[in-house]
């Protein structure tokens, strides 16, 4: 279904002229049509790069894990790889905060070589879905029930990984157990605003400079008090977060 066929048929047709008349604008008209169209995202532009045979081996691997429940969030994970990828010379470990069943790190350590690596990844979750006395703050585009038990397969999903370190617990308690002095890449994917400020102020003083940090729903939509709260803590320390088409929004530490 075309994501045109939400809007009424006036605004449809509006938004057809208008982009029928960018597009004729280019010295050759084009046949256009979605290149891809998921995940609240739809584009007409190149998308190649999110089917390219390296990426597609290593999503399948996360796909697996069974992390996104059926969902392909293609183009989110793509993101993450190229951050991931981005700060593999930048001094640090990886750290991700909100892990589930390790989709996005799974399809990630598979475009690193991680197997050989050098640098530790640390994952940091629950392993059991949001933590009770938090489940009041979750953000209103997400069902607080949507996480089960998955500690045990989360270990067996990283056992060929020596520099792996799964860590179990409730953010910002269970932070100090992250022993990385520096870190190259923050992930924060918790689904609510309070863990992930948090976990964003204990690793700022540890991110490296080229360090960035992604954050799955900073724009996502239902997810307003988290952009709100991440807003408010680039204001307070002069930096400007990048939003993408995706939802996600990016920094990078200077
Ligand atoms: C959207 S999922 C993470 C998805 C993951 N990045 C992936 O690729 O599949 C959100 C996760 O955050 C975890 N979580 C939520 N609040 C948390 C908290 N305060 N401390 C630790 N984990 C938390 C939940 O247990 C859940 O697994």
């Amino acid at each position: 279904m075309s994501v045109l066929s939400f809007l009424p048929e006036s605004s449809r047709i509006r938004l057809r002229r208008r982009l029928l008349k960018r597009l004729n604008a280019i010295d050759k008209p084009l046949d256009w049509k979605w290149t891809f169209n998921d995940d609240g995202v739809a584009t007409i532009h190149n998308t190649d790069f999110l089917h390219e045979p390296a990426f597609n081996r290593a999503f399948e691997l996360g796909m697996k894990t069974d992390s996104w429940k059926g969902a392909e969030p293609r183009f989110r994970v793509y993101t993450a790889c190229w951050a991931a990828l981005q700060t593999r010379d930048v001094p640090g470990d990886y750290v991700e905060c909100g892990v589930n069943r390790g989709g996005m790190a799974r399809t990630q350590m598979e475009m690193l070589d991680f197997q050989t690596s050098e640098k530790w990844y640390w994952l940091v979750d629950t392993y059991q879905g949001f933590p009770e006395e938090q489940k009041a703050l979750v953000s209103r585009g997400m069902s607080v029930d949507n996480y089960g038990e998955c500690y045990d397969d989360v270990l067996k999903t990283f056992a060929p990984f020596p520099k792996v370190r799964v860590v179990r617990g409730a953010v910002p308690e269970i932070l100090p157990e992250v022993k990385a002095e520096q870190v190259c890449y923050l992930s924060l994917d918790m689904n609510s605003a309070e863990p992930e400020l948090a976990a964003l102020r204990y690793f700022w003083p540890r991110l490296s400079r080229g360090a960035l940090v992604l954050m799955d729903d900073y724009a996502y939509i239902g997810f307003e008090r988290q952009k709100k709260a991440l807003d408010d803590f680039a204001s307070e320390h002069g930096i400007v977060i990048l939003g993408l088409a995706t939802g996600q929004g990016l920094i990078v530490k200077n």
